[in-house]
């Protein structure tokens, strides 16, 4: 393993589970102190326990992407322990599709919540930290192709992540200047435990038939790209969103089909 963030200080966002989780373990592995970042207090002190377990460095803090307060506290936190935040993961999101539906039938009460959880939460989190980060701090947005392409719902979550895409662009353009970058990585169907759960067996196989690498992609998948983004190897890479999803947006969309995949 190498040691890319020795002695840094890593928050990353709902850290709990899956691609935080993920992302936080690597960033640790490779040397860093991760501030696993949740609002479910237990599974933070979990979370902790289990890394600390692994002998990584992990503290822990409250953070509700719900409650923009929490979000600027526990980055005024970790920045006041620690006297800089040198990484800043932006992973918390998602939606609740029963209420986030086609563009017609949305129920836009849901509006502010879907807006608040992924856009405005990473929005506070990276205006508050950058006052803390200096030359080499790296801020890399957990997004999804979900912000890059229409879908036939999800239209908040869709509207959102792209929202984080563009957030990503002008972090970097406005901070890049002081040796500070922002990136962005969105995913295609990654296999959660949430995913896992919820993802009937027809649809993952549609994903299987559009994708052309013959597997999916897992957790430490995208922390592998997390890590890349946050740490120097990415040095001159700032503003981009990569897109880790087996090669699903690549092609021709009959390509697949065709060769009868
Ligand atoms: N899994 C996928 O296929 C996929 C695809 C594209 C993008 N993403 C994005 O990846 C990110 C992580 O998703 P995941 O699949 O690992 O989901 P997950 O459900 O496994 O993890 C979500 C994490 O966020 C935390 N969380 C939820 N609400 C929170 C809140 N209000 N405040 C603080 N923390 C909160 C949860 O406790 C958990 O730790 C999200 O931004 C999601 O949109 C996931």
């Amino acid at each position: 393993m190498m040691d890319r963030f020795k002695d840094k200080i890593a928050l990353v966002s709902g850290a709990t589970s899956g691609i935080g989780l993920a992302s936080a373990r690597r960033i640790a592995q490779e040397g860093a102190v991760a501030v696993i970042a949740g609002h479910l207090m237990e599974h933070v002190g979990s979370t902790v326990e289990q890394l600390r377990a692994e002998g990584l460095k992990a503290e822990g803090i409250y953070y509700d992407a719900t409650d923009i307060d929490s979000v600027r506290k526990a980055i005024e936190g970790v920045a006041t322990a620690h006297g800089r935040i040198d990484v800043l993961v932006n992973n918390v999101g998602g939606t609740d599709m029963h209420r986030d539906g086609p563009v017609a039938e949305l129920d836009m009460a849901y509006f502010g919540d879907a807006m608040r959880l992924n856009t405005e939460s990473t929005l506070e989190a990276t205006r508050t930290a950058l006052a803390h980060m200096g030359e080499g701090a790296a801020i890399v947005n957990v997004a999804s192709i979900g912000g890059i392409t229409g879908d036939l719902r999800g239209t908040l979550y869709g509207l959102a992540k792209a929202a984080v895409i563009n957030l990503t662009r002008y972090t970097a353009t406005q901070y890049g200047h002081l040796g500070i970058r922002c990136n962005a990585v969105a995913p295609g169907l990654i296999l959660t435990k949430a995913a896992l759960d919820n993802l009937d067996a027809k649809v993952r196989d549609v994903f299987a038939s559009q994708t052309p690498l013959p597997y999916f992609g897992l957790p430490e998948d995208i922390g592998a790209t997390v890590a890349f983004l946050a740490s120097d190897d990415a040095r001159f890479i700032t503003g981009q969103t990569i897109i880790a999803d087996g090669g699903m947006l690549c092609h021709n969309p009959t390509a697949l089909t065709i060769m009868g995949m």
